[in-house]
């Protein structure tokens, strides 16, 4: 390769990782567990008949659930419930809603998978109370 090629490459791959370390989010479990125990947990106990577990589901099966976007049997969007929207209407009653209430959607879904995927029945510390 000539010198002049060879510092075209360089540069490239300095402006690749650099990008890539700028986009890249480092999702926060602990978040997550937060947001899942009092947001979608508090719900599930109140109207779904009770807590809905990380170990209901592999994290196949949570990666297929989350992507898919299809909440309680299909008749709405898992991703309405994270919205910033959602939280700021329950926000005044709920804790972690207001905690979080300017987390962009994206990461916040990040966290939850984070956590659903630690605790999933094959996950690494699987979590049976929700
Ligand atoms: C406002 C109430 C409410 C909130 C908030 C809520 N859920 Fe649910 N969820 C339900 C209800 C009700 C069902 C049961 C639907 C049924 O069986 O018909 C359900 C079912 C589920 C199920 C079982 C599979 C399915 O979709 O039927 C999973 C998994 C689930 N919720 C995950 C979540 C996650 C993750 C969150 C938080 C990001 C969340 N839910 C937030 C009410 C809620």
């Amino acid at each position: 390769m000539n010198r002049k090629l060879s510092i075209a490459f360089a540069t490239a791959i300095v402006g690749l990782t650099l990008a890539g370390s700028v986009q890249a989010y480092d999702a926060d479990w602990k978040r997550g567990r937060v947001y899942y125990r009092m947001v979608c947990t508090a719900c599930h106990e109140a109207k779904a008949g009770g807590a809905i577990a990380p170990t209901t589901k592999t994290k196949a099966e949570w990666a297929a659930y989350i992507k898919a976007d299809k909440h309680a049997k299909g008749k709405e969007s898992l991703k309405h419930y994270v919205s910033k929207q959602y939280r700021d209407s329950i926000k005044a009653t709920n804790k972690a809603a207001a905690k979080f209430a300017d987390v962009p959607e994206q990461e916040l879904l990040e966290d939850i998978k984070a956590f659903v995927n630690k605790g999933a029945k094959d996950g690494d510390a699987p979590a049976k109370c929700s």
